[in-house]
């Protein structure tokens, strides 16, 4: 581990970036020990974030340790206090609700540790504690696939049953509010039925069944949103257990990009996903060896890139593409 540079907080406060000497970035990554608390593996985006992470690590000679909190934030502080006791160059974060980080996070900064976060989001009384956050811009996933739904129906009167994340996360809050704005102004598309399906494909599956029955066996439902493609897996189970017809009678419209709903959608079970990136640690890295060889603080957020992918996509070369990268 390097010597701890004690320049985080005083930059942070006087906005400014301090020259020191310059080694050369290998040099400085290959010396590197960053601690990663990983939220857990409740879903295949997050398992391909883990393996993706360890992969950017190595390539840069850094050494990462993970720690797999199971979905639950009191093992996450455990973990960031666990890091600061090891005396690690940096912590990643990946933080599975948004709120009740300020404590642990001020003792992380206490020690000049920096932190970044990675692929979720905490609440704005929190944004000095931490250097950057990497992630992409949820609201806009959600907006994205708001519009292309309304796109997709027309004029024609569709009832929405959303599938939601983890509450209390950032991204299930943010694709929440994108999905609204993106369906908004157009009353012939209104979410009917609205429930946490956890990032999971069986809670996913479970919820999509009681969505069916309350739904006249599904035949009122026009369309699902899935806060993820997991959730849409596990509800495209439940939709051909109960006869129906995900892709044609019921349009489905999800999240990340997974290797499995490529294969969805070329069997025309699944109409469309916005993608998330799993590499979101490689931005993370880079931005910490800056910080470390030369004090460049980097922008308070680094937005990575989302896209829509429709059936038009050749769903099977894309998922061909993917299949091997961790997911
Ligand atoms: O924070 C990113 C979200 O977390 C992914 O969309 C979901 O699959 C994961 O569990």
């Amino acid at each position: 581990m390097t010597a701890r540079t004690p320049v985080f907080s005083c930059l942070t406060a006087l906005g400014l970036s301090l020259a020191v000497t310059a080694l050369p970035v290998a040099a400085i990554a290959a010396d590197l020990t960053v601690g990663f608390s990983q939220i857990g593996s409740e879903s295949g985006w997050r398992a391909a974030e883990t393996t993706v992470s360890k992969v950017e690590a190595e390539k840069r000679g850094i050494t990462l340790k993970i720690a797999d909190a199971q979905q639950k934030q009191e093992n996450q502080i455990k973990a960031i206090r666990s890091f600061v006791a090891q005396g690690v160059d940096a912590i990643f974060l990946a933080p599975v609700v948004s709120t009740g980080w300020e404590t642990v996070l001020a003792e992380a900064k206490e020690a000049e540790i920096p932190v970044v976060l990675l692929d979720r989001d905490i609440d704005p009384s929190g944004k000095d504690l931490y250097l950057t956050a990497v992630t992409s811009d949820s609201v806009h996933e959600g907006r994205v696939a708001g519009e292309w739904l309304v796109k997709t129906v027309g004029d024609k009167t569709c009832n929405v049953v959303e599938l939601q994340g983890t509450v209390g996360a950032s991204v299930a809050t943010n694709r929440k509010k994108g999905f609204e704005e993106g369906i908004a102004g157009h009353a012939n598309v209104t979410i009917v039925r609205s429930q946490t399906g956890e990032f999971t494909r069986a809670k996913g599956k479970e919820v999509m069944e009681s969505f069916i029955k309350a739904e006249g066996g599904g035949q009122s439902i026009c369309a699902v949103y899935a806060h993820n493609d997991d959730m849409m897996v596990g509800a495209i189970q439940a939709m051909k257990e109960a006869g129906l017809k995900p892709g044609s009678e019921i349009l489905t419209v999800s999240i990340d990009a997974v290797p499995d709903i490529f294969k969805a959608m070329a069997a025309g079970e699944a109409n469309a996903t916005v993608e998330l990136t799993p590499n979101m640690a490689g931005p993370a890295f880079d931005a910490i060896v800056a910080f470390k060889e030369n004090g460049t603080v980097p922008p308070k957020w680094i937005q990575t890139e989302s896209k829509l992918y429709t059936a038009a996509d050749d769903p099977m070369a894309v998922y061909e593409s993917k299949k091997d990268l961790g997911y």
